[in-house]
């Protein structure tokens, strides 16, 4: 897919005020810092366009970009930031939870993990979740510029292996890095392939 424009629309954290209209849609999670807006901003080729910070907790709302003027693709808060307090975190845990569960048009959520680690529990809370909640969602690996290929195959091995203890199936699984280009053929491939699929 070439993308030809990419717009910011709208922050919010209420999931009612989220664009209206049947536009496919395209979402970001994972824990705070693990590469989201920076992958935003790899994969529509724009450097500024979601904002990235090397301090976690940066993203605090649900933010819409339309891309191509055909979809949406949402940046959302980053899970489990220790530092916000118990307070926050529930917070923004239900700014999530709510867009997730209400919002229509979310076609695919992309489920963001640190290769560099090996399986954290909350990601693994997190997608359990998912699963009772009946969320189509992919995984996306990211930043792979900063792990060797044996440690990476290793921790992506013991991730599948947790994955299978509760899913019959593995999910689809990406590799990227927003430092170093990879992986934006295969995300954005697949996205345009989901979208032809819906409008069928
Ligand atoms: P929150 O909005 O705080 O939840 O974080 P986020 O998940 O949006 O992470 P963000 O994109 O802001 O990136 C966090 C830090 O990781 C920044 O310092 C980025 O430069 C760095 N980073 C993100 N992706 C990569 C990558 O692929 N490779 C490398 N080396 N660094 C990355
Ligand atoms: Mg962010």
């Amino acid at each position: 897919m070439i993308i030809k424009d990419a717009q910011f629309l709208v922050s919010n954290t209420d999931v009612r005020k989220c664009p209206e209209g049947t536009m496919p849609e395209f979402a970001f999670i994972g824990r705070s810092n693990v590469g989201k807006s920076s992958l935003i901003n790899m994969l529509t080729n724009r450097k500024g366009l979601a904002m990235t910070s090397s301090t976690p907790g940066k993203t605090m709302l649900v933010n819409h970009f339309i891309i191509n003027n055909d979809w949406y693709l949402v940046d959302l808060p980053g899970y489990g930031y220790a530092r916000r307090g118990k307070e926050g975190r529930e917070q923004i845990r239900t700014v999530i939870e709510n867009y997730i569960q209400e919002r229509m048009q979310l076609t695919c959520l992309f489920v963001l993990i640190d290769s560099r680690l090996e399986p954290q529990q909350i990601d693994l809370e997190f997608i359990e979740w998912l699963g009772e909640n009946g969320v189509p969602f992919c995984i996306i690996f990211t930043k792979i510029d900063k792990i060797g290929k044996g440690k990476l195959t290793s921790n992506r091995h013991l991730f599948e292996q947790k994955l299978l203890e509760n899913w019959e199936e593995l999910p689809l699984m990406f590799e990227t890095s927003s430092e170093h280009r990879l992986g934006k053929e295969e995300v954005l491939g697949y996205i345009e392939s989901v979208i032809r699929e819906v409008r069928k």
